[in-house]
């Protein structure tokens, strides 16, 4: 291909609903994985991470068949040998995979895990909805002591107050055992087909399989059928609703502001008892901040042991455009690297500025520094600038091509500047870095 037909090839961008994460937004995730990392890691939670994709067969098993996510959401794939695998949607089913495939059970329980990943939703692209984004998730497997939801759900809380993130409400109900919602289920799907007409179109389609979700509507005709439906929270056993109330005042201790909403739908089959979500109206429409649960018979529907877990996961997107914007930190330059233009060519090769240049850069890294070089012809003045941009400490400015090996050594916060043989150099720039 020649140089016109290049420039006459359209663009090729990014596919929607994906994006770039440059040097500004990487800085500002990066302050927020330092300080999830603090909050999970300093609460005994250690990392994991799971690959990209999986048999698809643990979302449809784990998240549910009849969810949005498995039936409409999932990015899957054949393998070439006719199995199907799926970019992961979400990250509970897979560390309850990889609990059971690890043999988890055998350690101390509850094993707990934490993860910062990316995520895939075939989902309408919006202000912050992607079809790749990532998550911060925390999950605790091995222990029903409501301790632990209430643990969990005050490390999400710190993490978003950590990061800035403002008007959060927290919405909290229980669903009780899978048995208790059965049983609801039905008595629900009951109502709703008495008051089949008002129902929007959606809601009606869902009676089936998810009538739960009826509560999410915004349809008038739905929320008006819904007033006077049964409310999962009546048909919680007695241990159910003890749960629930252990786990409320062990937030109340910890001072933790939350609202009790019975309607609170989850777009996950597996929940069971505490089910939670975050939102801020610092977002608009996808308001949702994080979320999570209980997932009492997960680790098991997967093949594994009966083993209760909770946890919650919550989107670094929205993190950071609810949060307070966390200044870019760059690296600090400890050294510049500049050289005279030279004249000179390859066959003065143990002259040549460039070479020298590069080999003190090699050395000012070899010794602990953080060092650059030029590297885009500027003139001096051109790369004094630049260095400057760049806020960098000291720097050495090499001659032409005479060969002498003198450098000239500046430091860049006093304006002083020295004539030093090219090896005292690094010495120079840390004996001033210790005396900052
Ligand atoms: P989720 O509510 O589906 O839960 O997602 C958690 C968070 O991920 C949401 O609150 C939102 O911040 C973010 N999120 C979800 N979808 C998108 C998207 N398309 N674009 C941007 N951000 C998004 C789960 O994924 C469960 N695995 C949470 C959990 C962990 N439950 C128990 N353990």
């Amino acid at each position: 291909m020649n140089g016109r037909q290049l420039s006459a090839a359209a663009k090729i961008k990014a596919p929607r609903g994906t994006f770039d994460v440059l040097a500004e937004q990487s800085a500002a995730r990066a302050v927020l994985e330092a300080r999830a990392r603090a909050i999970l890691e300093g609460a005994g939670y250690e990392r994991i991470e799971t690959p990209a994709f999986e048999a698809t067969e643990l979302f449809a098993r784990g998240v549910g068949a009849s969810t949005d996510i498995v039936q409409k959401e999932m990015f899957s794939l054949d393998d070439g040998g006719g199995r199907s695998l799926t970019l992961r949607p979400e990250g509970t089913a897979p560390v309850c995979r990889a609990y059971v495939e690890h043999g988890m059970h055998k350690r101390k329980q509850p094993v707990k895990l934490w993860y910062l990943s990316s995520f895939f939703r075939h989902e309408r692209a919006q202000a912050g909805r992607y079809r790749q984004f990532w998550q911060v998730g925390a999950e605790a497997l091995g222990s029903e002591d409501p301790s632990v939801d209430a643990e969990s759900i005050c490390l999400l809380a710190a993490l978003l107050e950590e990061m800035g993130v403002v008007s959060v409400r927290l919405r909290l109900s229980s669903l009780g055992s899978l048995a208790a919602r059965q049983e609801y289920r039905e008595q629900l799907q009951a109502h709703l087909r008495a008051h089949i007409d008002t129902l929007s179109e959606d809601v009606r389609a869902r009676i089936e399989h998810n009538p739960l979700r009826a509560f999410d509507s915004e349809h008038s005709g739905t929320r008006q059928a819904l007033q006077g439906a049964p409310l999962l929270r009546d048909f919680l056993s007695a241990e159910d609703a003890e749960h629930f109330a252990d786990v409320r005042a062990r937030l109340d201790a910890a001072g933790v502001a939350y609202e009790i909403d019975p309607t609170l739908v989850r777009g996950l089959d597996y929940y069971t008892r505490t089910v939670f979500e975050l939102t801020s109206d610092a977002l608009g429409a996808q308001s949702g901040v994080g979320g999570g649960g209980r997932y009492d018979g997960l680790v098991e529907q997967l093949g594994g042991p009966p083993t209760p877990g909770i946890g919650w996961a919550a989107g670094i997107e929205r993190i950071l455009l609810a949060g307070t914007p966390t200044p870019a930190a760059f690296a600090p330059v400890d050294l510049f690297v500049a050289y005279e233009p030279s004249s000179g060519g390859w066959e003065d090769l143990p002259v040549y500025a460039p070479v020298r240049a590069f080999t003190l850069l090699s050395e000012a890294r070899a010794a602990g520094l953080t060092a650059q070089m030029e590297l885009a012809g500027r003139s001096l003045k051109g790369q004094l600038g630049f260095a400057d941009t760049l806020g960098a400490r000291y720097v050495a400015i090499l001659g032409g091509d005479d060969g002498a090996g003198e450098v000239t050594l500046k430091d860049m916060s006093g304006g002083s500047q020295e004539t030093l043989a090219a090896d005292a150099v690094v010495h120079a720039v840390l004996r001033g870095l210790r005396t900052l």
